[in-house]
């Protein structure tokens, strides 16, 4: 009896508070809201009984009489939903993606204010989602928001694959260690164009990737930044427990927000299989429907460009090196002493058109094709580029011709040096100007200071800035590459013309002096969960002095690593990156390149670990056809995977693409074999992997290729 009123009275308390529980659809998910002491709202997770997130505070700081957005709180209305429902993506891993979750949404009073907040959660199998939202209501229409103060508090000293906070790059190296160790590793963690130092001695950014000891795999990101700063996470190393650090604005607010309105969706995504956070689909799943109709122009490319050449080094962006066009309207260069290494004169072009053509890609990117790149080498502060007038040498009209005679696609550059208002005003005339000479993917670009003065690359007005030009963009029917832009939280969903982003390290440092060799094994946990990254593989001369005498880089990676990426970095946007007279000397090799989809119907997430090796199989869109490719770290590994993806009862062409006994990704990076084998769904590959090595594999149905005189693969 007596026992029973305590429990009885144990229901009041929780029920007082506004316990609420919620599931996820196959039960291995418990997230439970609460408020606690005086009102404030918490919530954790666990993942199969174990405790993933211990009890975290929700809530805002803004300006106001007022602060507090995050205490004092009564339960005034709940609300749930289930929800099992398919899309299918424009483009992407998978021809269709289910969302499956349920969903909690509390109303949450404030006494005394009575200002109204809710907050969403969204419970899937795969991690949770939650958000604020700030209903219309008289007492918070207009505010300022100080900080935002979501907790994610952590049971213990996880490993992490974290980058230094910054508000303007993510284009670092990951460092992997424990939680506690990032205050001391903080200093060596900011790196080479690091724009200033980072906010606090534990600040990190979002997408973090952590491994339990107990081997669940979680990570941290959000989904759907629209009208809000990016956020980033500061570690209580005390007590391990993360908050969230929004990216201020010049005056050192951290957003405008006029109600209704809703924050973006915080995401925690858990497994205890490290392949399962790879094929998550959660932060997609968070995003709004395509707000495209007619989708037809957005296509799937791979392409090659006048670019790899200027960022080793070997030619220049410039025309000029002494010519000051920084005062508006100064557009005639016919004066102007050329330097003699401009990249993109009217007859390289021409010769990475015929290169393009010649192989079947569909595209071909000129960078440096437009006046202003000597006034910002020069320095020139302010902005400096119209995105119109061609350089002397670059024959724009013969250029479109040419390249649509070999049915070839110009890429347009669009390097906006920052200056992102006077890319705004220029912005419809740009796109008019592609139009009007046949281009239809522009690759915009973001480097240095953001102007107007004080701006950050990931506050909310800059945040803004890249939605609008998306949008913009999706108007003249453009397809957008977006680099040094804030990192995809999965807008690609709603914007399928955001066909790639950089928002990372990609492979132009390999041209900086070079990238940790496991870089490749970190960044599809991370960096790719919000969106495809134009990572540009294909480098096949890995001493870059041999590219440029006076550049002494090395691309830590061995060629056949180089081919694996084609399929590990998922993006429906590919380059080859290295210069035609690479491939010429490797054309074998370079076959894969060619061959590769694109584009798929399937995934399949065969073997991973974040630091060490990815191993992935997807299926070309419409064509049936399977290609296969693994990514190594440091240690020398064998891969063994089952290849029962493939369709039963058929037999397969395999051609395997692999590191030589003897390659490594410093001493000896050109080494590759490439065999053919027969393969069933019965058979079991078992490939040697060198260090930062990989493998890449083509299958292809035997009917259409010969099997004779080829080996088996084994079946056991
Ligand atoms: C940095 C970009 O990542 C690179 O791809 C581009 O070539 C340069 N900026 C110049 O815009
Ligand atoms: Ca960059």
């Amino acid at each position: 009896m007596k026992k029973y009123f305590l429990l009885a009275g144990l229901y009041l308390i929780i029920f007082l508070a506004g316990a609420q529980e919620l599931k996820s659809p196959d039960n291995n998910l418990t997230m439970n809201f609460t408020l606690q002491g005086n009102g404030i709202p918490t919530y954790t997770l666990s993942y199969k009984n174990k405790e993933v997130i211990k009890p975290s505070k929700l809530g805002l700081s803004i300006k106001s009489e007022k602060e507090s957005l995050f205490d004092n709180f009564t339960l005034t209305d709940t609300k749930t939903a289930t929800v099992d429902e398919r899309w299918n993506p424009v483009w992407g891993e998978y021809k269709s993606v289910r969302s499956q979750y349920n969903e909690l949404a509390v109303t949450l009073t404030q006494k005394e204010t009575n200002r109204k907040l809710l907050v969403r959660f969204r419970l899937f199998n795969d991690g949770l989602g939650f958000r604020y939202e700030f209903p219309q209501q008289p007492n918070l229409i207009y505010f300022i928001i100080k900080e935002e103060r979501t907790q994610f508090a952590m049971t213990g000293n996880h490993t992490a694959f974290w980058l230094a906070g910054d508000y303007d790059t993510q284009e670092y190296d990951y460092t992997e260690s424990r939680l506690t160790e990032i205050r001391g590793l903080m200093k060596s963690a900011i790196t080479g164009n690091a724009s200033q130092t980072p906010f606090s001695p534990t600040g990190v950014q979002t997408a973090l990737m952590m491994k339990t000891d107990d081997g669940l795999f979680i990570n941290l990101h959000e989904a759907a930044l629209l009208n809000y700063a990016c956020m980033h996470l500061n570690l209580d190393d005390q007590n391990l427990i993360f908050e969230s650090w929004l990216t201020p604005d010049a005056k050192g607010e951290k957003g405008n927000i006029q109600a209704p309105a809703t924050s973006p969706w915080r995401t925690v995504l858990v497994s205890d299989d490290a392949r399962k956070i790879l094929a998550s689909q959660l932060i997609y799943n968070l995003n709004e429907p395509s707000k495209i109709e007619d989708t037809s122009w957005i296509k799937p490319t791979k392409y090659v460009g006048v670019w790899w050449e200027m960022i080793t080094g070997k030619s220049t962006w410039s025309y000029t090196n002494d010519f000051p066009s920084v005062q508006l309207g100064v557009t005639d260069y016919s004066n102007a002493k050329p330097n003699g290494t401009h990249g993109a004169t009217t007859a390289n072009v021409k010769k990475y058109i015929d290169f393009a053509a010649q192989h079947g890609f569909d595209g071909v990117l000129v960078e440096g094709w437009n006046v202003g790149w000597e006034d910002w080498f020069g320095n020139a502060k302010d902005y400096v580029f119209d995105f119109q007038t061609p350089y002397p040498d670059f024959n724009l009209t013969e250029l479109r011709d040419y390249a649509k005679s070999k049915n070839v696609k110009l890429i347009m550059h669009h390097e906006t040096s920052g200056s992102t208002r006077n890319y705004e005003r220029h912005l419809d005339a740009a796109f008019a100007f592609m139009k009007n000479n046949n281009y239809d993917a522009v690759k915009t670009g973001y480097v240095g200071n953001i102007l107007p003065k004080g701006y950050y690359h990931y506050d909310q007005w800059t945040v803004n800035h890249y939605q609008y030009v998306v949008e913009k963009a999706a108007q003249y029917k453009i397809m957008v590459n977006a680099h040094e832009a804030v990192r995809p939280t999965g807008l690609a969903r709603t914007w399928p013309n955001l066909i790639g982003n950089e928002s990372a390290r990609g492979t132009e440092f390999q041209a900086f002096g070079g990238s940790k060799p496991n870089h490749v094994t970190i960044l599809p946990f991370t960096r790719l969960l919000g969106g495809p990254m134009d990572y540009t593989p294909g480098v096949f001369e890995m001493d870059i002095s041999k590219v440029n005498p006076t550049n002494n880089s090395h691309c830590n990676s061995t060629l056949a690593n180089q081919l694996a990426l084609y399929l590990t970095m998922y993006s429906p946007l590919q380059m080859a990156a290295d210069l035609p007279e690479n491939y010429n000397r490797f054309l074998d090799a370079f076959q894969f390149i060619k061959d590769v989809a694109v584009d798929w119907d399937d995934s399949r997430y065969l073997e991973a670990e974040p630091g060490d090796y990815i191993t992935v199989a997807r299926q070309a869109k419409g064509t049936g056809q399977w290609f296969l490719g693994s990514v190594n770290g440091e240690t020398p590994r064998t891969s063994t995977i089952k290849l029962d993806f493939l369709q039963p009862g058929k037999e397969y062409v395999a051609t395997i693409y692999a590191d030589a006994k003897d390659a490594h990704y410093k001493t000896n990076p050109q080494v590759y074999t490439i065999t053919k084998v027969v393969a069933t769904s019965q058979s079991i590959l078992s490939q040697w992997v060198a260090p930062g090595g990989g493998y890449a594999v083509s299958f292809v149905e035997a009917d259409k290729a010969a099997t004779k005189g080829l080996k088996k693969l084994k079946t056991k």
